[in-house]
């Protein structure tokens, strides 16, 4: 993977993965999150679901952290706005500190591992802590040729029950689990299908041919199984 040339394509779009904020309000009221509570984004990108938690959460204290320095400036100031409340910093999720009252994680616990991770963050759950993260997930049945290219630089991906068996190995019971797709992946795909048309018009630094053909490719196989490719959102509790 060309990083550059992948940042250069990924720089300034809302969100890095599909979710939006009924995702986040299902999983607050499904983990009963709520009041001043102490939340971390977890691999928080350029901050979206920062925004959402904040929003949704206004007493509470809100960290967001993120690996990417620039995704971690951008939550920032996306996140101003809410004053010291929120805060955003380049840093590893691997290392969490906490006590938090709640961890979302959209699409990035598997940079840990599902199992590996959520062990990892026990330690920072307060008492009745609970963790929400999003995962992609093989939905059953043949897969559609889409579906395997699509997943194939993840080739951990399972399907729901594995999802489960990597939780229940970390020593976690599930709280509620809710299927990501459609909308959500729209939402994501439509401002980088922009910004790949604008970098090929030229009215953005050129982008190496490379990436975009690399994100055309992506969303192409989204487009032909959109309802085959799809991320597990899950809520989960410490037993
Ligand atoms: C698919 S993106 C999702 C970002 C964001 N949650 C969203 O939905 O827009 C995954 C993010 O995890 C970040 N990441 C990967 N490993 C990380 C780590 N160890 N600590 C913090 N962030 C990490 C990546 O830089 C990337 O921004």
């Amino acid at each position: 993977m060309d990083w550059d040339a992948f940042f250069t394509l990924h720089r300034d779009l809302p969100r890095e993965g599909p979710g939006g904020p009924e995702d986040v309000a299902w999983a607050l009221a499904t983990a009963g999150t709520r009041g001043a509570v102490r939340v971390c984004d977890a691999g928080c990108g350029p901050g979206a679901d920062t925004e959402t938690l904040a929003e949704a959460l206004p007493e509470a204290e809100i960290e967001a952290i993120e690996l990417h320095a620039p995704f971690a400036a951008a939550a920032a100031a996306r996140c101003a706005r809410f004053g010291p409340r929120v805060t955003a910093r380049a840093g590893s999720m691997a290392e969490l500190e906490g006590p938090y009252d709640l961890i979302w994680c959209a699409g990035a616990l598997y940079f840990l591992g599902v199992t590996e991770g959520l062990t990892a963050w026990r330690p920072a759950l307060a008492p009745g802590g609970r963790v929400a993260f999003s995962e992609p997930v093989l939905l059953g049945g043949p897969e559609p040729q889409a579906v395997r290219d699509f997943w194939e630089e993840y080739p951990a991906i399972t399907d729901e029950a594995g999802i489960r068996e990597r939780i229940a190995a970390a020593g976690y019971r599930i709280l509620g689990t809710r299927v990501i797709t459609g909308a959500a992946w729209e939402a994501y795909y439509a401002p980088m299908e922009a910004r790949i048309a604008d970098l090929r018009g030229g009215e953005v630094t050129p982008a190496p041919e490379a990436a975009l053909r690399d994100g055309e490719r992506e969303i192409a196989a989204w487009r032909a199984a959109p309802d085959r490719i799809a991320y597990l959102l899950a809520v989960v509790a410490p037993e």
